[in-house]
């Protein structure tokens, strides 16, 4: 056993998973489908929370965050603040091949030019109509926001036990521009060892980089537990540690290199999904007080 594809929320989740198993199938290389997957729905302006028609800054412009690891080599590569340049996922695999981790800002996009992407705008007559609301009524946009969608984020492991994981994001709605989040951070929005697993996180950015989820995760499954042990013992220590992380949903999910997965939310309200051998569903995930913890 077995190949296995996560990823995160109920709208993108299943897109990207059947979109990286279709690449696998066609590729049979890992970072390929993961980066296919969120490629998918990075492109697709009818997710907001990423890519194209994303939700922008204060100041009405797209700034998009993404990063990757592939956990044979620990080679990593991200972007953050990435302006007029899509898909943020494949500027990041670009990153990975140089000696870097991580660009930033305009010299991302520089980059990125000189990798032939092409500067556009991000900007959708959608987006755009969602930023005019919030100039209107900060507070009831922010609300929406909150209760509906977040960063899409992958973790994949196929039979040999390899294993990646990988993260894109237009990041918090209406951020202070030069705003980064969790999601291009090795460590906080996503990470991946062959020896261990991969992880991978959602939700609100500045919690998830505090508490370096993805990485405890990991780490959790190299001293022997399991993944929904490994996630639910991370999650654990953000919201005793800090208990308002209780009232936004953060979420991280891994899998094993054995092929176990699971995931822990810090309240109700996520959904994941997989991709398992081919075969796509959808889980609710409970969240911390509900499991008891
Ligand atoms: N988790 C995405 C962000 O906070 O930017």
């Amino acid at each position: 056993m077995q190949t296995v594809f996560v990823s995160t929320w109920a709208d993108p989740g299943g897109p990207c998973v059947r979109e990286a198993w279709e690449s696998y199938q066609q590729k049979s290389d890992l970072l390929s489908a993961c980066e296919d997957g969120l490629i998918e729905v990075e492109m697709d302006p009818k997710f907001m929370a990423i890519g194209l028609g994303g939700f922008p800054n204060a100041e009405g412009e797209q700034e998009l965050d993404a990063g990757m690891m592939d956990g044979r080599s620990l080679r990593a590569g991200a972007v953050c603040a990435l302006r007029g340049i899509v898909p943020a996922i494949s500027v990041a695999r670009h990153v990975m091949d140089t000696p870097h981790v991580m660009l930033a800002g305009d010299q991302a996009a520089r980059f990125a030019e000189s990798r032939g992407f092409e500067r556009r705008t991000l900007q959708t007559r959608e987006s755009l109509a969602r930023y005019e609301a919030w100039l209107k009524d900060k507070t009831a946009a922010e609300v929406a926001h909150l209760a509906t969608h977040d960063t899409v984020t992958i973790v994949g492991r196929e039979e040999s036990g390899h294993v990646v994981a990988a993260c894109s994001t237009s990041g918090l709605a209406w951020k202070l521009p030069g705003r980064v989040g969790d999601s291009p951070i090795m460590g906080g929005g996503y990470y991946a060892d062959d020896d261990a697993g991969a992880a991978g996180a959602t939700g609100v950015g500045e919690d998830i980089w505090r508490f370096m989820l993805s990485f405890r995760a990991v780490e959790n499954m190299r001293d022997g537990m399991n993944a929904e042990e490994a996630c639910d013992a991370a999650v654990k220590v953000m919201v005793d540690r800090k208990p308002e992380t209780r009232e936004q949903i953060s979420v991280v999910f891994a899998v094993t290199i054995h092929g176990d997965w699971g995931a822990a939310a810090s309240k109700d309200g996520f959904t994941a999904w997989t991709c398992i051998d081919g075969l796509v569903e959808s889980h609710a995930i409970r969240g911390a007080a509900a499991k008891g913890y």
